[in-house]
């Protein structure tokens, strides 16, 4: 135990102890029922005499926050909440407002409402896909089988970049999407988000713009508002971003970066047309401006022809191009990477030694092994096959429950649909009726800059249900609109 006493202190040591236990267990950090250290033990790591400690557990116990059991030590005693709790040194916090840089972003967690959640609750609102088809099994074998293969090896921090068999592989995966790239130009990140955020901090200085798609991703905005940027956003349809707002924009504004999700994008599940794709490349070398395409979900398509990544259209390397595990596996291993040449991939590199040093190296084997042997490619297919009936599962349920004057997306990849509501009718006034209903949804306004522009909207996923959840959820959701 690392309790430093002070010696020197006016207050003496059986005190000091009593303290310490004394916070712990009103902040509850210390459980009712968790037995304190053994008293000679605790004095041998303390340096002092067992009658020191004796006295500080007889102060617990006369206040009575602890008990003893005969031979058998001291033990923490259940108290009222509230009860003499430990003042929470913040006072400070609200005079140090100022000092907080980047600190007012919310729309990922905003909408969450205060409701609390029933035991038959459906959540519709995800961004994620059905954790339960992640292959347990076989991924807890892959561990093991790295652990035995690579020893220590494995549990360095290794390199900065990634795992460099995990780069190799991810390489041929892209070459055989148009992206000729190699190991050398990958860095793998926690996640895409931390792609997202490490790319916007080297680009991009406070009051500087970027455009995105109107409405985006929700921790993109957040993101760009937390490093204090201007944001201009461009409509989008069912072929992607509108091009003539966007050379607008670009020719008024000078952005330093346009972010897009070509792929199923998030939230409307639009693909950008071959047409506009050629286009925006064509735009941002005209304008000089780097693009950054997240492909989140790219691989995740039920039906027509994938089109062409931006980053196997673009030969100047202009395009940075970002993707991840999280959707098409599980978002809990946090990886994703990013694909930068030049001095951008330098520089991205050094960033992210400031940010954590790496990737879990662990976690990189294991998917390197998974990958590498064709069962990511196989569970790519099932989730693809299970998530299109769903899909189809869920635009039926809403066909048959929500009011004819809603219309919605038919996505044809991806995890959600997109959903406009009757003339007049608020989402952010309606979740908390369907909350009431025992289903959640993801208002529009999250996806917005201006949220009131997204009132008019929902997005549902799909992905993370059951048929006959969907199917129930779709049904809460039509009560809840009376
Ligand atoms: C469009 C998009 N990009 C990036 C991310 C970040 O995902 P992750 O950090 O889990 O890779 C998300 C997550 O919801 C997303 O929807």
């Amino acid at each position: 135990m690392r309790l430093a006493l002070d010696f020197e202190s006016p207050l003496p040591l059986y005190g000091q102890i009593s303290r310490h236990f004394r916070d712990s267990i009103l902040t509850g950090n210390l459980r009712p029922g968790i037995r304190l250290p053994a008293v000679r033990s605790l004095s041998v790591d303390l340096g002092v005499n067992r009658g020191t400690v004796e006295s500080a557990y007889a102060e617990l116990m006369a206040e009575g926050l602890v008990t003893s059991r005969q031979g058998s030590g001291f033990y923490v005693l259940p108290h009222a909440p509230g009860e003499a709790s430990v003042p929470r040194r913040s006072e400070i916090w609200p005079a140090w407002q100022g000092r907080l840089k980047y600190g007012g972003y919310e729309a990922m967690s905003a909408y969450l409402p205060e409701a609390s959640r029933q035991t038959d609750w459906i959540a519709l609102d995800g961004g994620a896909c059905d954790p339960r088809l992640f292959p347990m099994d076989e991924f807890r074998r892959m561990l093991g089988q790295v652990m035995r293969r690579d020893g220590v090896a494995a549990v360095e921090y290794g390199e900065i970049s990634g795992y460099r068999p995990l780069r190799t592989t991810l390489a041929q995966v892209l070459a055989s999407q148009g992206i000729q790239t190699g190991a050398d130009n990958i860095l793998i990140t926690a996640g895409s988000q931390q792609a997202l955020s490490l790319v916007v901090g080297l680009l991009l200085a406070p009051g500087e713009t970027v455009v995105a798609e109107r409405p985006t991703y929700a921790g993109a905005l957040d993101v760009f508002r937390a490093r204090g940027l201007v944001i201009r956003t461009v409509g989008i349809d069912e072929d992607g971003m509108d091009m003539a707002e966007l050379e607008d924009i670009l020719t008024r504004h000078k952005p330093g970066l346009i972010y897009t999700i070509p792929n199923f994008h998030n939230p409307t599940g639009a693909c950008l047309s071959g047409q506009r794709r050629r286009q925006l490349i064509s735009l941002a070398g005209r304008f000089d401006v780097p693009v950054l395409e997240d492909d989140y979900v790219g691989d995740i398509r039920y039906e027509g022809r994938a089109q062409p990544t931006l980053k196997s259209l673009d030969p100047d390397g202009r395009v940075i191009y970002m993707s991840t595990f999280s959707k098409m596996l599980i978002p809990g291993l946090r990886v994703g990477f990013v694909v930068a040449d030049g001095p951008v991939y330098e520089h991205l590199l050094r960033s992210k030694r400031c940010h954590d040093l790496a990737t879990c190296n662990l976690i990189q084997r294991a998917l390197r092994d998974y990958v590498s042997v064709g069962r990511y490619h196989a569970h790519l297919q099932r989730s693809c096959t299970l998530y299109r009936r769903r899909r189809d599962a869920m635009l039926a349920a809403m066909e048959r429950h929500l009011p004819s004057a809603m219309t919605w997306t038919r996505p044809k990849g991806g995890l959600f649909v997109w959903a406009a509501l009757p003339e007049g009718m608020k989402a952010s006034e309606l979740l908390p009726k369907a909350c009431g209903q025992g289903m959640i949804f993801a208002p529009g306004g999250n996806f917005y800059l201006d949220p009131n522009e997204g009132e008019g909207c929902m997005r549902l996923n799909f992905a993370s249900n059951s048929e006959d959840v969907i199917e129930e959820g779709i049904k809460r959701l039509a009560k809840s609109m009376g």
